[in-house]
């Protein structure tokens, strides 16, 4: 029976244990150009530190003008491989895989970033949204595809293409967001056409053994939607699914009684019955008990915990040590992380 700390092999790689730290953006951390600061490192060494066995740095632009803010980390340029590169070092010499978020915001491009936020189709309730024309779609295909060339150039393992949470290639996919007729629109497959351009690039420019991971909104815009997503990523070459949710709050599933996680974890155990590739399950998973259930009984590869790494650092070091970890306070009605790192009560009883 696997357990939590039971290696995993994706390509050539060996995963040290089935504990992921998602990607987490630290609002404010990095420079206004998209740099990584020394901010950034200092995290991220903590977070490598920690223990956990696949480390997603966080939503990273591969478009200037499609950041979610001004602030947000980038991969738009050359100049941004060396910062990324001291990430990639640290977490290759604490023993974890490391992958980049891809990420274009899309719709929710903000303001101060962009006059004009654009997607798949204008947004009806935002008169500054607009729909991309073909050529656009074409150039933000080879910024995901330049962007992990680069991310490889800085000794990432692989990519994950940021494809949930109602950003870009989540309302690309997701009939809810795309209204089109044309090669981008009009089915799921054509949904589909920019995710899956953008995968057979990046394989193409970065080898069989780079791997390419994909965050998925479980309800784009239902599960059912959800799952034959999920297939046609697999057989376009995708390695690793990692199962959020989609923008919208329509359509939800429900957990059956008794099934004692939320819906976006039901949603991504379903899924990993409907394709071959490793999945990584994410929400509210809070304890080691919980997370060490869902992989002792293969409904999940992997699983992921956001705030209670944020909150305790070496939350994977204490939980193989079988030590006390510093649970996550659940802030309401936002994360204070959000707001300011420094604001984590969780954080503030450590002193760190
Ligand atoms: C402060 C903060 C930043 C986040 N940043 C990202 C991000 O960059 N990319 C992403 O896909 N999800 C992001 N998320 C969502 C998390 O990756 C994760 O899915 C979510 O926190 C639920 O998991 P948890 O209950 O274990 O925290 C963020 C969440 C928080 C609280």
């Amino acid at each position: 029976m696997p357990t939590l700390f039971t290696k995993y092999h994706i390509k050539s790689r060996i995963v040290k244990n089935r504990i992921v730290y998602p990607p987490m953006v630290c609002f404010n951390y990095a420079g206004e150009d998209g740099m990584v600061t020394e901010r950034n490192l200092m995290h991220y060494k903590q977070v490598a530190d920690g223990g956990p066995g696949i480390i997603i740095t966080e939503a990273t632009a591969v478009w200037k003008d499609g950041r979610l803010t001004p602030f947000q980390l980038g991969i738009w340029s050359d100049d941004h491989i060396p910062g990324m590169k001291q990430i990639a070092t640290m977490v290759k010499k604490a023993g974890a895989i490391s992958l980049l978020q891809i990420h274009h915001a899309g719709l929710i491009t903000r303001e101060n970033v962009s006059p004009i936020a654009k997607g798949p189709s204008a947004d009806d309730r935002n008169p500054l949204s607009a729909a991309l024309s073909i050529d656009e779609i074409t150039e933000i295909c080879q910024a995901f595809i330049d962007g992990a060339v680069r991310a490889q150039k800085a000794g990432y393992d692989g990519v994950e293409l940021h494809g949930a949470h109602g950003y870009l290639l989540n309302e690309f996919a997701s009939s809810y967001y795309n209204k089109r007729d044309d090669a981008y629109g009009g089915s799921l497959e054509k949904n589909l056409k920019l995710a899956t351009d953008i995968i057979h690039g990046i394989r193409k420019q970065c080898g069989d053994d780079f791997i390419i991971g994909y965050r998925l909104g479980a309800n784009t815009p239902t599960l059912d939607d959800g799952i034959t997503i999920a297939k046609l990523l697999e057989s376009a070459g995708v390695d690793l699914l990692h199962v959020s949710h989609g923008g919208s709050l329509l359509n939800l599933p429900r957990s059956p009684v008794g099934f004692d996680y939320n819906w976006i974890v039901y949603s991504g155990t379903i899924i990993k019955t409907h394709v071959t590739i490793p999945v990584i399950v994410v929400n509210e998973i809070k304890t080691p008990e919980r997370a060490g259930w869902l992989i002792e009984n293969n409904l999940a590869d992997f699983v992921a915990l956001g705030k209670p790494q944020l909150a305790d650092p070496n939350w994977a070091n204490h939980v193989l040590k079988n030590e006390e970890i510093h649970v996550c306070l659940n802030c309401k009605p936002k994360c204070r992380w959000y707001e300011d790192s420094r604001l984590c009560p969780a954080r503030k009883l450590q002193n760190t």
